[in-house]
């Protein structure tokens, strides 16, 4: 890989010790993935929040990074908290460093978002930035939506990208990698977003779909984007004549499909909960909701009671927005719990061993007892839709 100068300095040291480190672990990923040269992002995005146990190297290097005074040199957001709070499992048992975590992400500079869905307000890239974030629906959104750059980073490439400001130039930065692969037609006769990503997801695994013209909406692209991201390594798809790099079949891809693939109704159908097996807990939000999701979902609870424990998992600066609106009320009168969580990580440990159910993909393919439904259907779980 050829470094210009100023890498070449960061590497030598010149910055310190952990500096270096950094420069090294970004260049030996690049030189991994055959990349020939390290190009400056605009801005990062952490996936470490969670403070589990297991995460003892990771929050090493924050110490190490703190000790030297060392900053993120670009715009950094971060994922969503885990709820560390939430009970007593989660506070004494799974989350035990999530306080020393969040202190050590305040000291080297992050934007204290603490969302998935930062593409939304706190970090929002134009066309064309390069970047390097972690969280995979946040990356899927970035490329595929916006037309922002990023390869599926993990975690702590993020923070030593985000340190020296720098990313190897390779997959998903690169025209090449972009393009469409696999053409998705589709057989639908009623949209269930968050399933066609669930099944996109299993069906092309780590290619690019593109799929045939379909008019979803920036909430259902989110969905979508989120459950296929899950279910593969997915880190973008596009949609003929919406996404940005799209306009036509014959721009989006480089010749011929490898292959082309058709999605039906009974596909999508064959992920949804039984009526038998509605009972448990309802969860709205995975990846978070967005605030006009979450007015239009709450309208339907409007003068209604739910009859099992349901969530609405909203970004933090997306329920600062929903409690000055008269639905916030009128969603706790209903019975709904509010949180800014991530309910993945929140409800990973459930001592009462209920089931979940709810409309995400990506929580359907992460989590031990998970039932799909589509928004209608979890609303009838909910006992306010017959
Ligand atoms: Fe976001 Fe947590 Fe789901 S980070 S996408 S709410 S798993």
């Amino acid at each position: 890989m050829k470094l210009n100068p100023e890498q070449e300095s960061i590497l030598k040291g010149d910055n310190g010790r952990v500096m270096a480190m950094a420069m090294e672990t970004v260049v030996k990923y690049g030189e991994a993935f055959g990349a020939k040269k390290l190009v400056p992002i605009k801005s990062a995005h952490l996936a470490g929040t969670f403070g589990i146990g297991p995460y003892r190297a990771y929050i090493q290097v924050l110490r190490q990074i703190v000790s030297e005074g060392l900053r993120v040199k670009v715009p950094t957001t971060v994922n969503p908290k885990p709820g560390y709070d939430l009970n007593f499992i989660n506070r004494h048992i799974v989350f035990t460093n999530q306080q020393s975590l969040e202190q050590l992400l305040t000291a080297i500079g992050i934007t204290p978002n603490y969302s998935c869905v930062c593409y939304e307000k706190a970090n929002v890239p134009s066309f064309g930035d390069r970047l390097a974030w972690a969280e995979s629906s946040a990356v899927q959104f970035a490329n595929s939506v916006l037309g922002a750059r990023t390869n599926r980073n993990s975690i702590l490439i993020d923070v030593c990208c985000a340190i020296t400001g720098f990313t190897p130039e390779f997959g998903y930065l690169l025209d090449a990698h972009r393009r469409g692969q696999i053409l998705v037609k589709l057989n639908i006769k009623k949209m269930d977003a968050p399933a066609l990503g669930y099944v996109l997801g299993r069906k092309v695994v780590d290619k690019v779909p593109v799929i045939e013209h379909y008019p979803f909406t920036r909430i259902e692209l989110k969905n979508m984007g989120g459950s296929m991201a899950a279910s593969g390594g997915v880190a973008m798809f596009h949609v003929e004549g919406l996404t940005p790099e799209a306009p036509d079949m014959k721009t989006v891809f480089d010749g011929p499909p490898m292959e082309t693939i058709t999605v039906t109704q009974e596909d999508l159908d064959a992920l949804r909960i039984r009526k038998s097996e509605m009972s448990g807990i309802v969860i709205f939000g995975c990846p978070q909701m967005t605030y006009e999701e979450t007015l239009a979902i709450a309208e339907r609870f409007v003068n209604k009671r739910v009859e099992i424990p349901t969530w609405f998992c909203l970004a933090p600066d997306e329920l600062t927005l929903f409690k000055a609106h008269y639905l916030y009320g009128k969603t706790l009168d209903a019975g709904i719990t509010v949180s800014q969580d991530c309910p993945l990580a929140a409800f990973s440990m459930r001592l009462n061993r209920k089931r979940i159910i709810t409309p995400s993909g990506k929580m359907l393919y992460y989590l031990k007892g998970v039932n799909y439904g589509t928004e209608d259907d979890c609303l009838r779980a909910c006992g306010v839709l017959q």
